[in-house]
């Protein structure tokens, strides 16, 4: 019932009476009240003057399927949008969900994690309202090899957004992370399900730091928000809504040609991996070795110390640069 009141209001210029709204809606006028003080609760703004009725004055910065689907204008990502006060992990969420059936598109966002998953094993601290905690459900058809490629995908649609909205220098750090000044900003985790020759879903996570002004301790020194950097805040739904289109279009375009080679270019230009000398951390090694290319397999081509030409896939290795604290 708020939802549906939510969207008269969304559409009406100026006032408009609760008995207009009711006759509408065919609910009594004690209905309409009861939805309209639950919005004020959520936040949003909601004028209300005797005779004249209701207006809708300020939309909160709330990640609701509602708010969500209102700024998109995708096909396939965000299709459906499950949110939620408070969960253990989007991730796990998508995953379980995944499993049961949910179709592909199918996100997965929460306004707090309370235990915000990281790659390798590590965690992603994901307080109340303050950042992008979003999983997405692909049902891609690919070979289970290939699904890092997605991550690049992301990556550089996540990139490329953030620069569009905000107009601070995102960069990617291959694979997994974008980096701003130095200092990390998103993560990316995905995960998949697959047999051998076959991909069940992929569920690509996301993790972006939007209004976030204080960091725990351990990762102060590493990590920033887009606040942080910009000095102003973002409406995150500004963000989601840039996100998925531009996802939405890579993600054609990649699968269109079985291939990341035809989005190369753009990605190398924003890869910050490619601009210094990295260390690459192995089970057994690390050793220091400049980046030449990313491969149209997705690969980081490195040059070590003794000018051997190694190329790098995501899961085996860590690579740290010399960019700021990354
Ligand atoms: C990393 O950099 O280590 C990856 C971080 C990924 C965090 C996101 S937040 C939404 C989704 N749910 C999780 O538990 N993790 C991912």
């Amino acid at each position: 019932m708020k939802d549906t009141i939510l969207t008269i209001l969304k559409q009406q210029a100026d006032y408009i009476s609760g008995e207009e709204v009711s006759r509408i809606l065919g609910v009594t006028r004690t209905t309409v009240w009861k939805a309209i003080q639950q919005l004020k609760e959520q936040g949003y703004e909601i004028d209300s003057v005797t005779k004249k009725g209701y207006k809708l004055c300020g939309v909160p910065d709330i990640v609701t399927a509602q708010e969500i689907k209102s700024a998109l204008t995708t096909k396939i990502l965000g299709s459906e949008v499950f949110d939620y006060k408070e969960v253990s992990s989007t991730n796990k969420i998508a995953k379980a969900k995944a499993a049961e059936g949910v179709k592909e598109g199918a996100v997965f966002i929460a306004e707090k994690q309370t235990a915000g998953r990281g790659r390798l094993g590590k965690t992603w601290e994901s307080p109340s309202g303050t950042g992008i905690w979003m999983s997405l459900v692909l049902r891609p058809n690919i070979l289970p090899q290939d699904t890092p490629n997605l991550t690049l995908v992301a990556g550089l649609a996540i990139c490329k957004a953030i620069r569009n909205i905000t107009e601070l220098p995102a960069y990617i750090k291959w694979p997994n992370d974008i980096i701003i000044n130095g200092k990390k900003v998103c993560g990316i985790l995905t995960e998949m399900s697959a047999e051998m020759e076959r991909v069940n879903y992929v569920i690509v996570g996301i993790g972006i730091n939007v209004n976030t002004v204080t960091f725990p301790k351990e990762i102060e020194k590493q990590a920033t928000s887009l606040k942080l950097e910009a000095t102003i805040g973002y409406n995150r739904k500004d963000i989601i809504s840039e996100l998925l289109t531009l996802f939405e279009k890579y993600y054609q375009i990649y699968l269109n040609g079985l291939s990341i080679e035809p989005l190369l270019d753009e990605y190398k230009k924003l890869c910050i991996t490619l601009q210094n000398e990295v260390q690459v951390i192995t089970k057994d090694k690390t050793y220091w070795a400049k980046p030449v290319d990313i491969d149209k397999t997705g690969a980081l081509i490195v040059d070590n110390k003794d000018g051997e030409r190694i190329s790098i896939t995501s899961g085996e290795v860590s690579v740290r640069g010399v960019y700021g604290y990354y």
